[in-house]
């Protein structure tokens, strides 16, 4: 069941991932985020010319969830970037997991909902696939309750 679900988020993603707009790293990333009433709301990275302003796909879909009304309903985050093509496909067979800083954004999602958050990777040769949850990819972490924010 946990695979089944995992595989339509990373299937979301990879279609998110079309319209990456990554013209300097060249590296797609499609993230499709699950709320708990089987909505999917879906991001792709974001790249700028000053790159460090960066948007990673992960932020980019729980941006737009929280645009939605929808920040405290997430329960699942699917994500899988590769090698863009021209036609907007992933090539590789590394899995990608979020990085640090959307981890520290995940993890707001998870406090103010109150749940742990599934995290499915997948890569984009469809090889690889795991799980995690948002508190074993940041463990101990600081966050909206530490600063008495519910
Ligand atoms: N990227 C993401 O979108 N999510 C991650 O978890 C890792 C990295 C993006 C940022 C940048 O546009 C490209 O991948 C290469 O780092």
């Amino acid at each position: 069941m946990r695979e089944v679900a995992g595989r339509v988020l990373i299937d979301a993603a990879r279609d998110a991932a079309v319209h990456a707009h990554a013209p300097y790293s060249h590296f797609g990333v499609g993230a499709a985020v699950l709320l708990e009433d089987g909505q999917i709301v879906t991001g792709a990275n974001f790249e700028n010319a000053s790159y460090g302003l960066s948007l990673c796909a992960e932020t980019v879909a729980l941006a737009t969830a929280n645009s939605q009304g929808h920040f405290r309903d997430i329960v699942a985050i699917g994500v899988i970037g590769g090698k863009l093509g021209k036609d907007g496909s992933l090539a590789g067979s590394a899995l990608v997991t979020p990085c640090g800083r959307c981890r520290q954004i995940i993890n707001e999602a998870v406090q103010l909902g109150g749940r742990d958050i599934d995290i499915y990777c997948g890569s984009a040769d469809g090889e690889d696939f795991a799980h995690f949850q948002a508190s074993e990819l940041l463990p101990h972490a600081f966050g909206p309750a530490d600063l008495g924010i519910r």
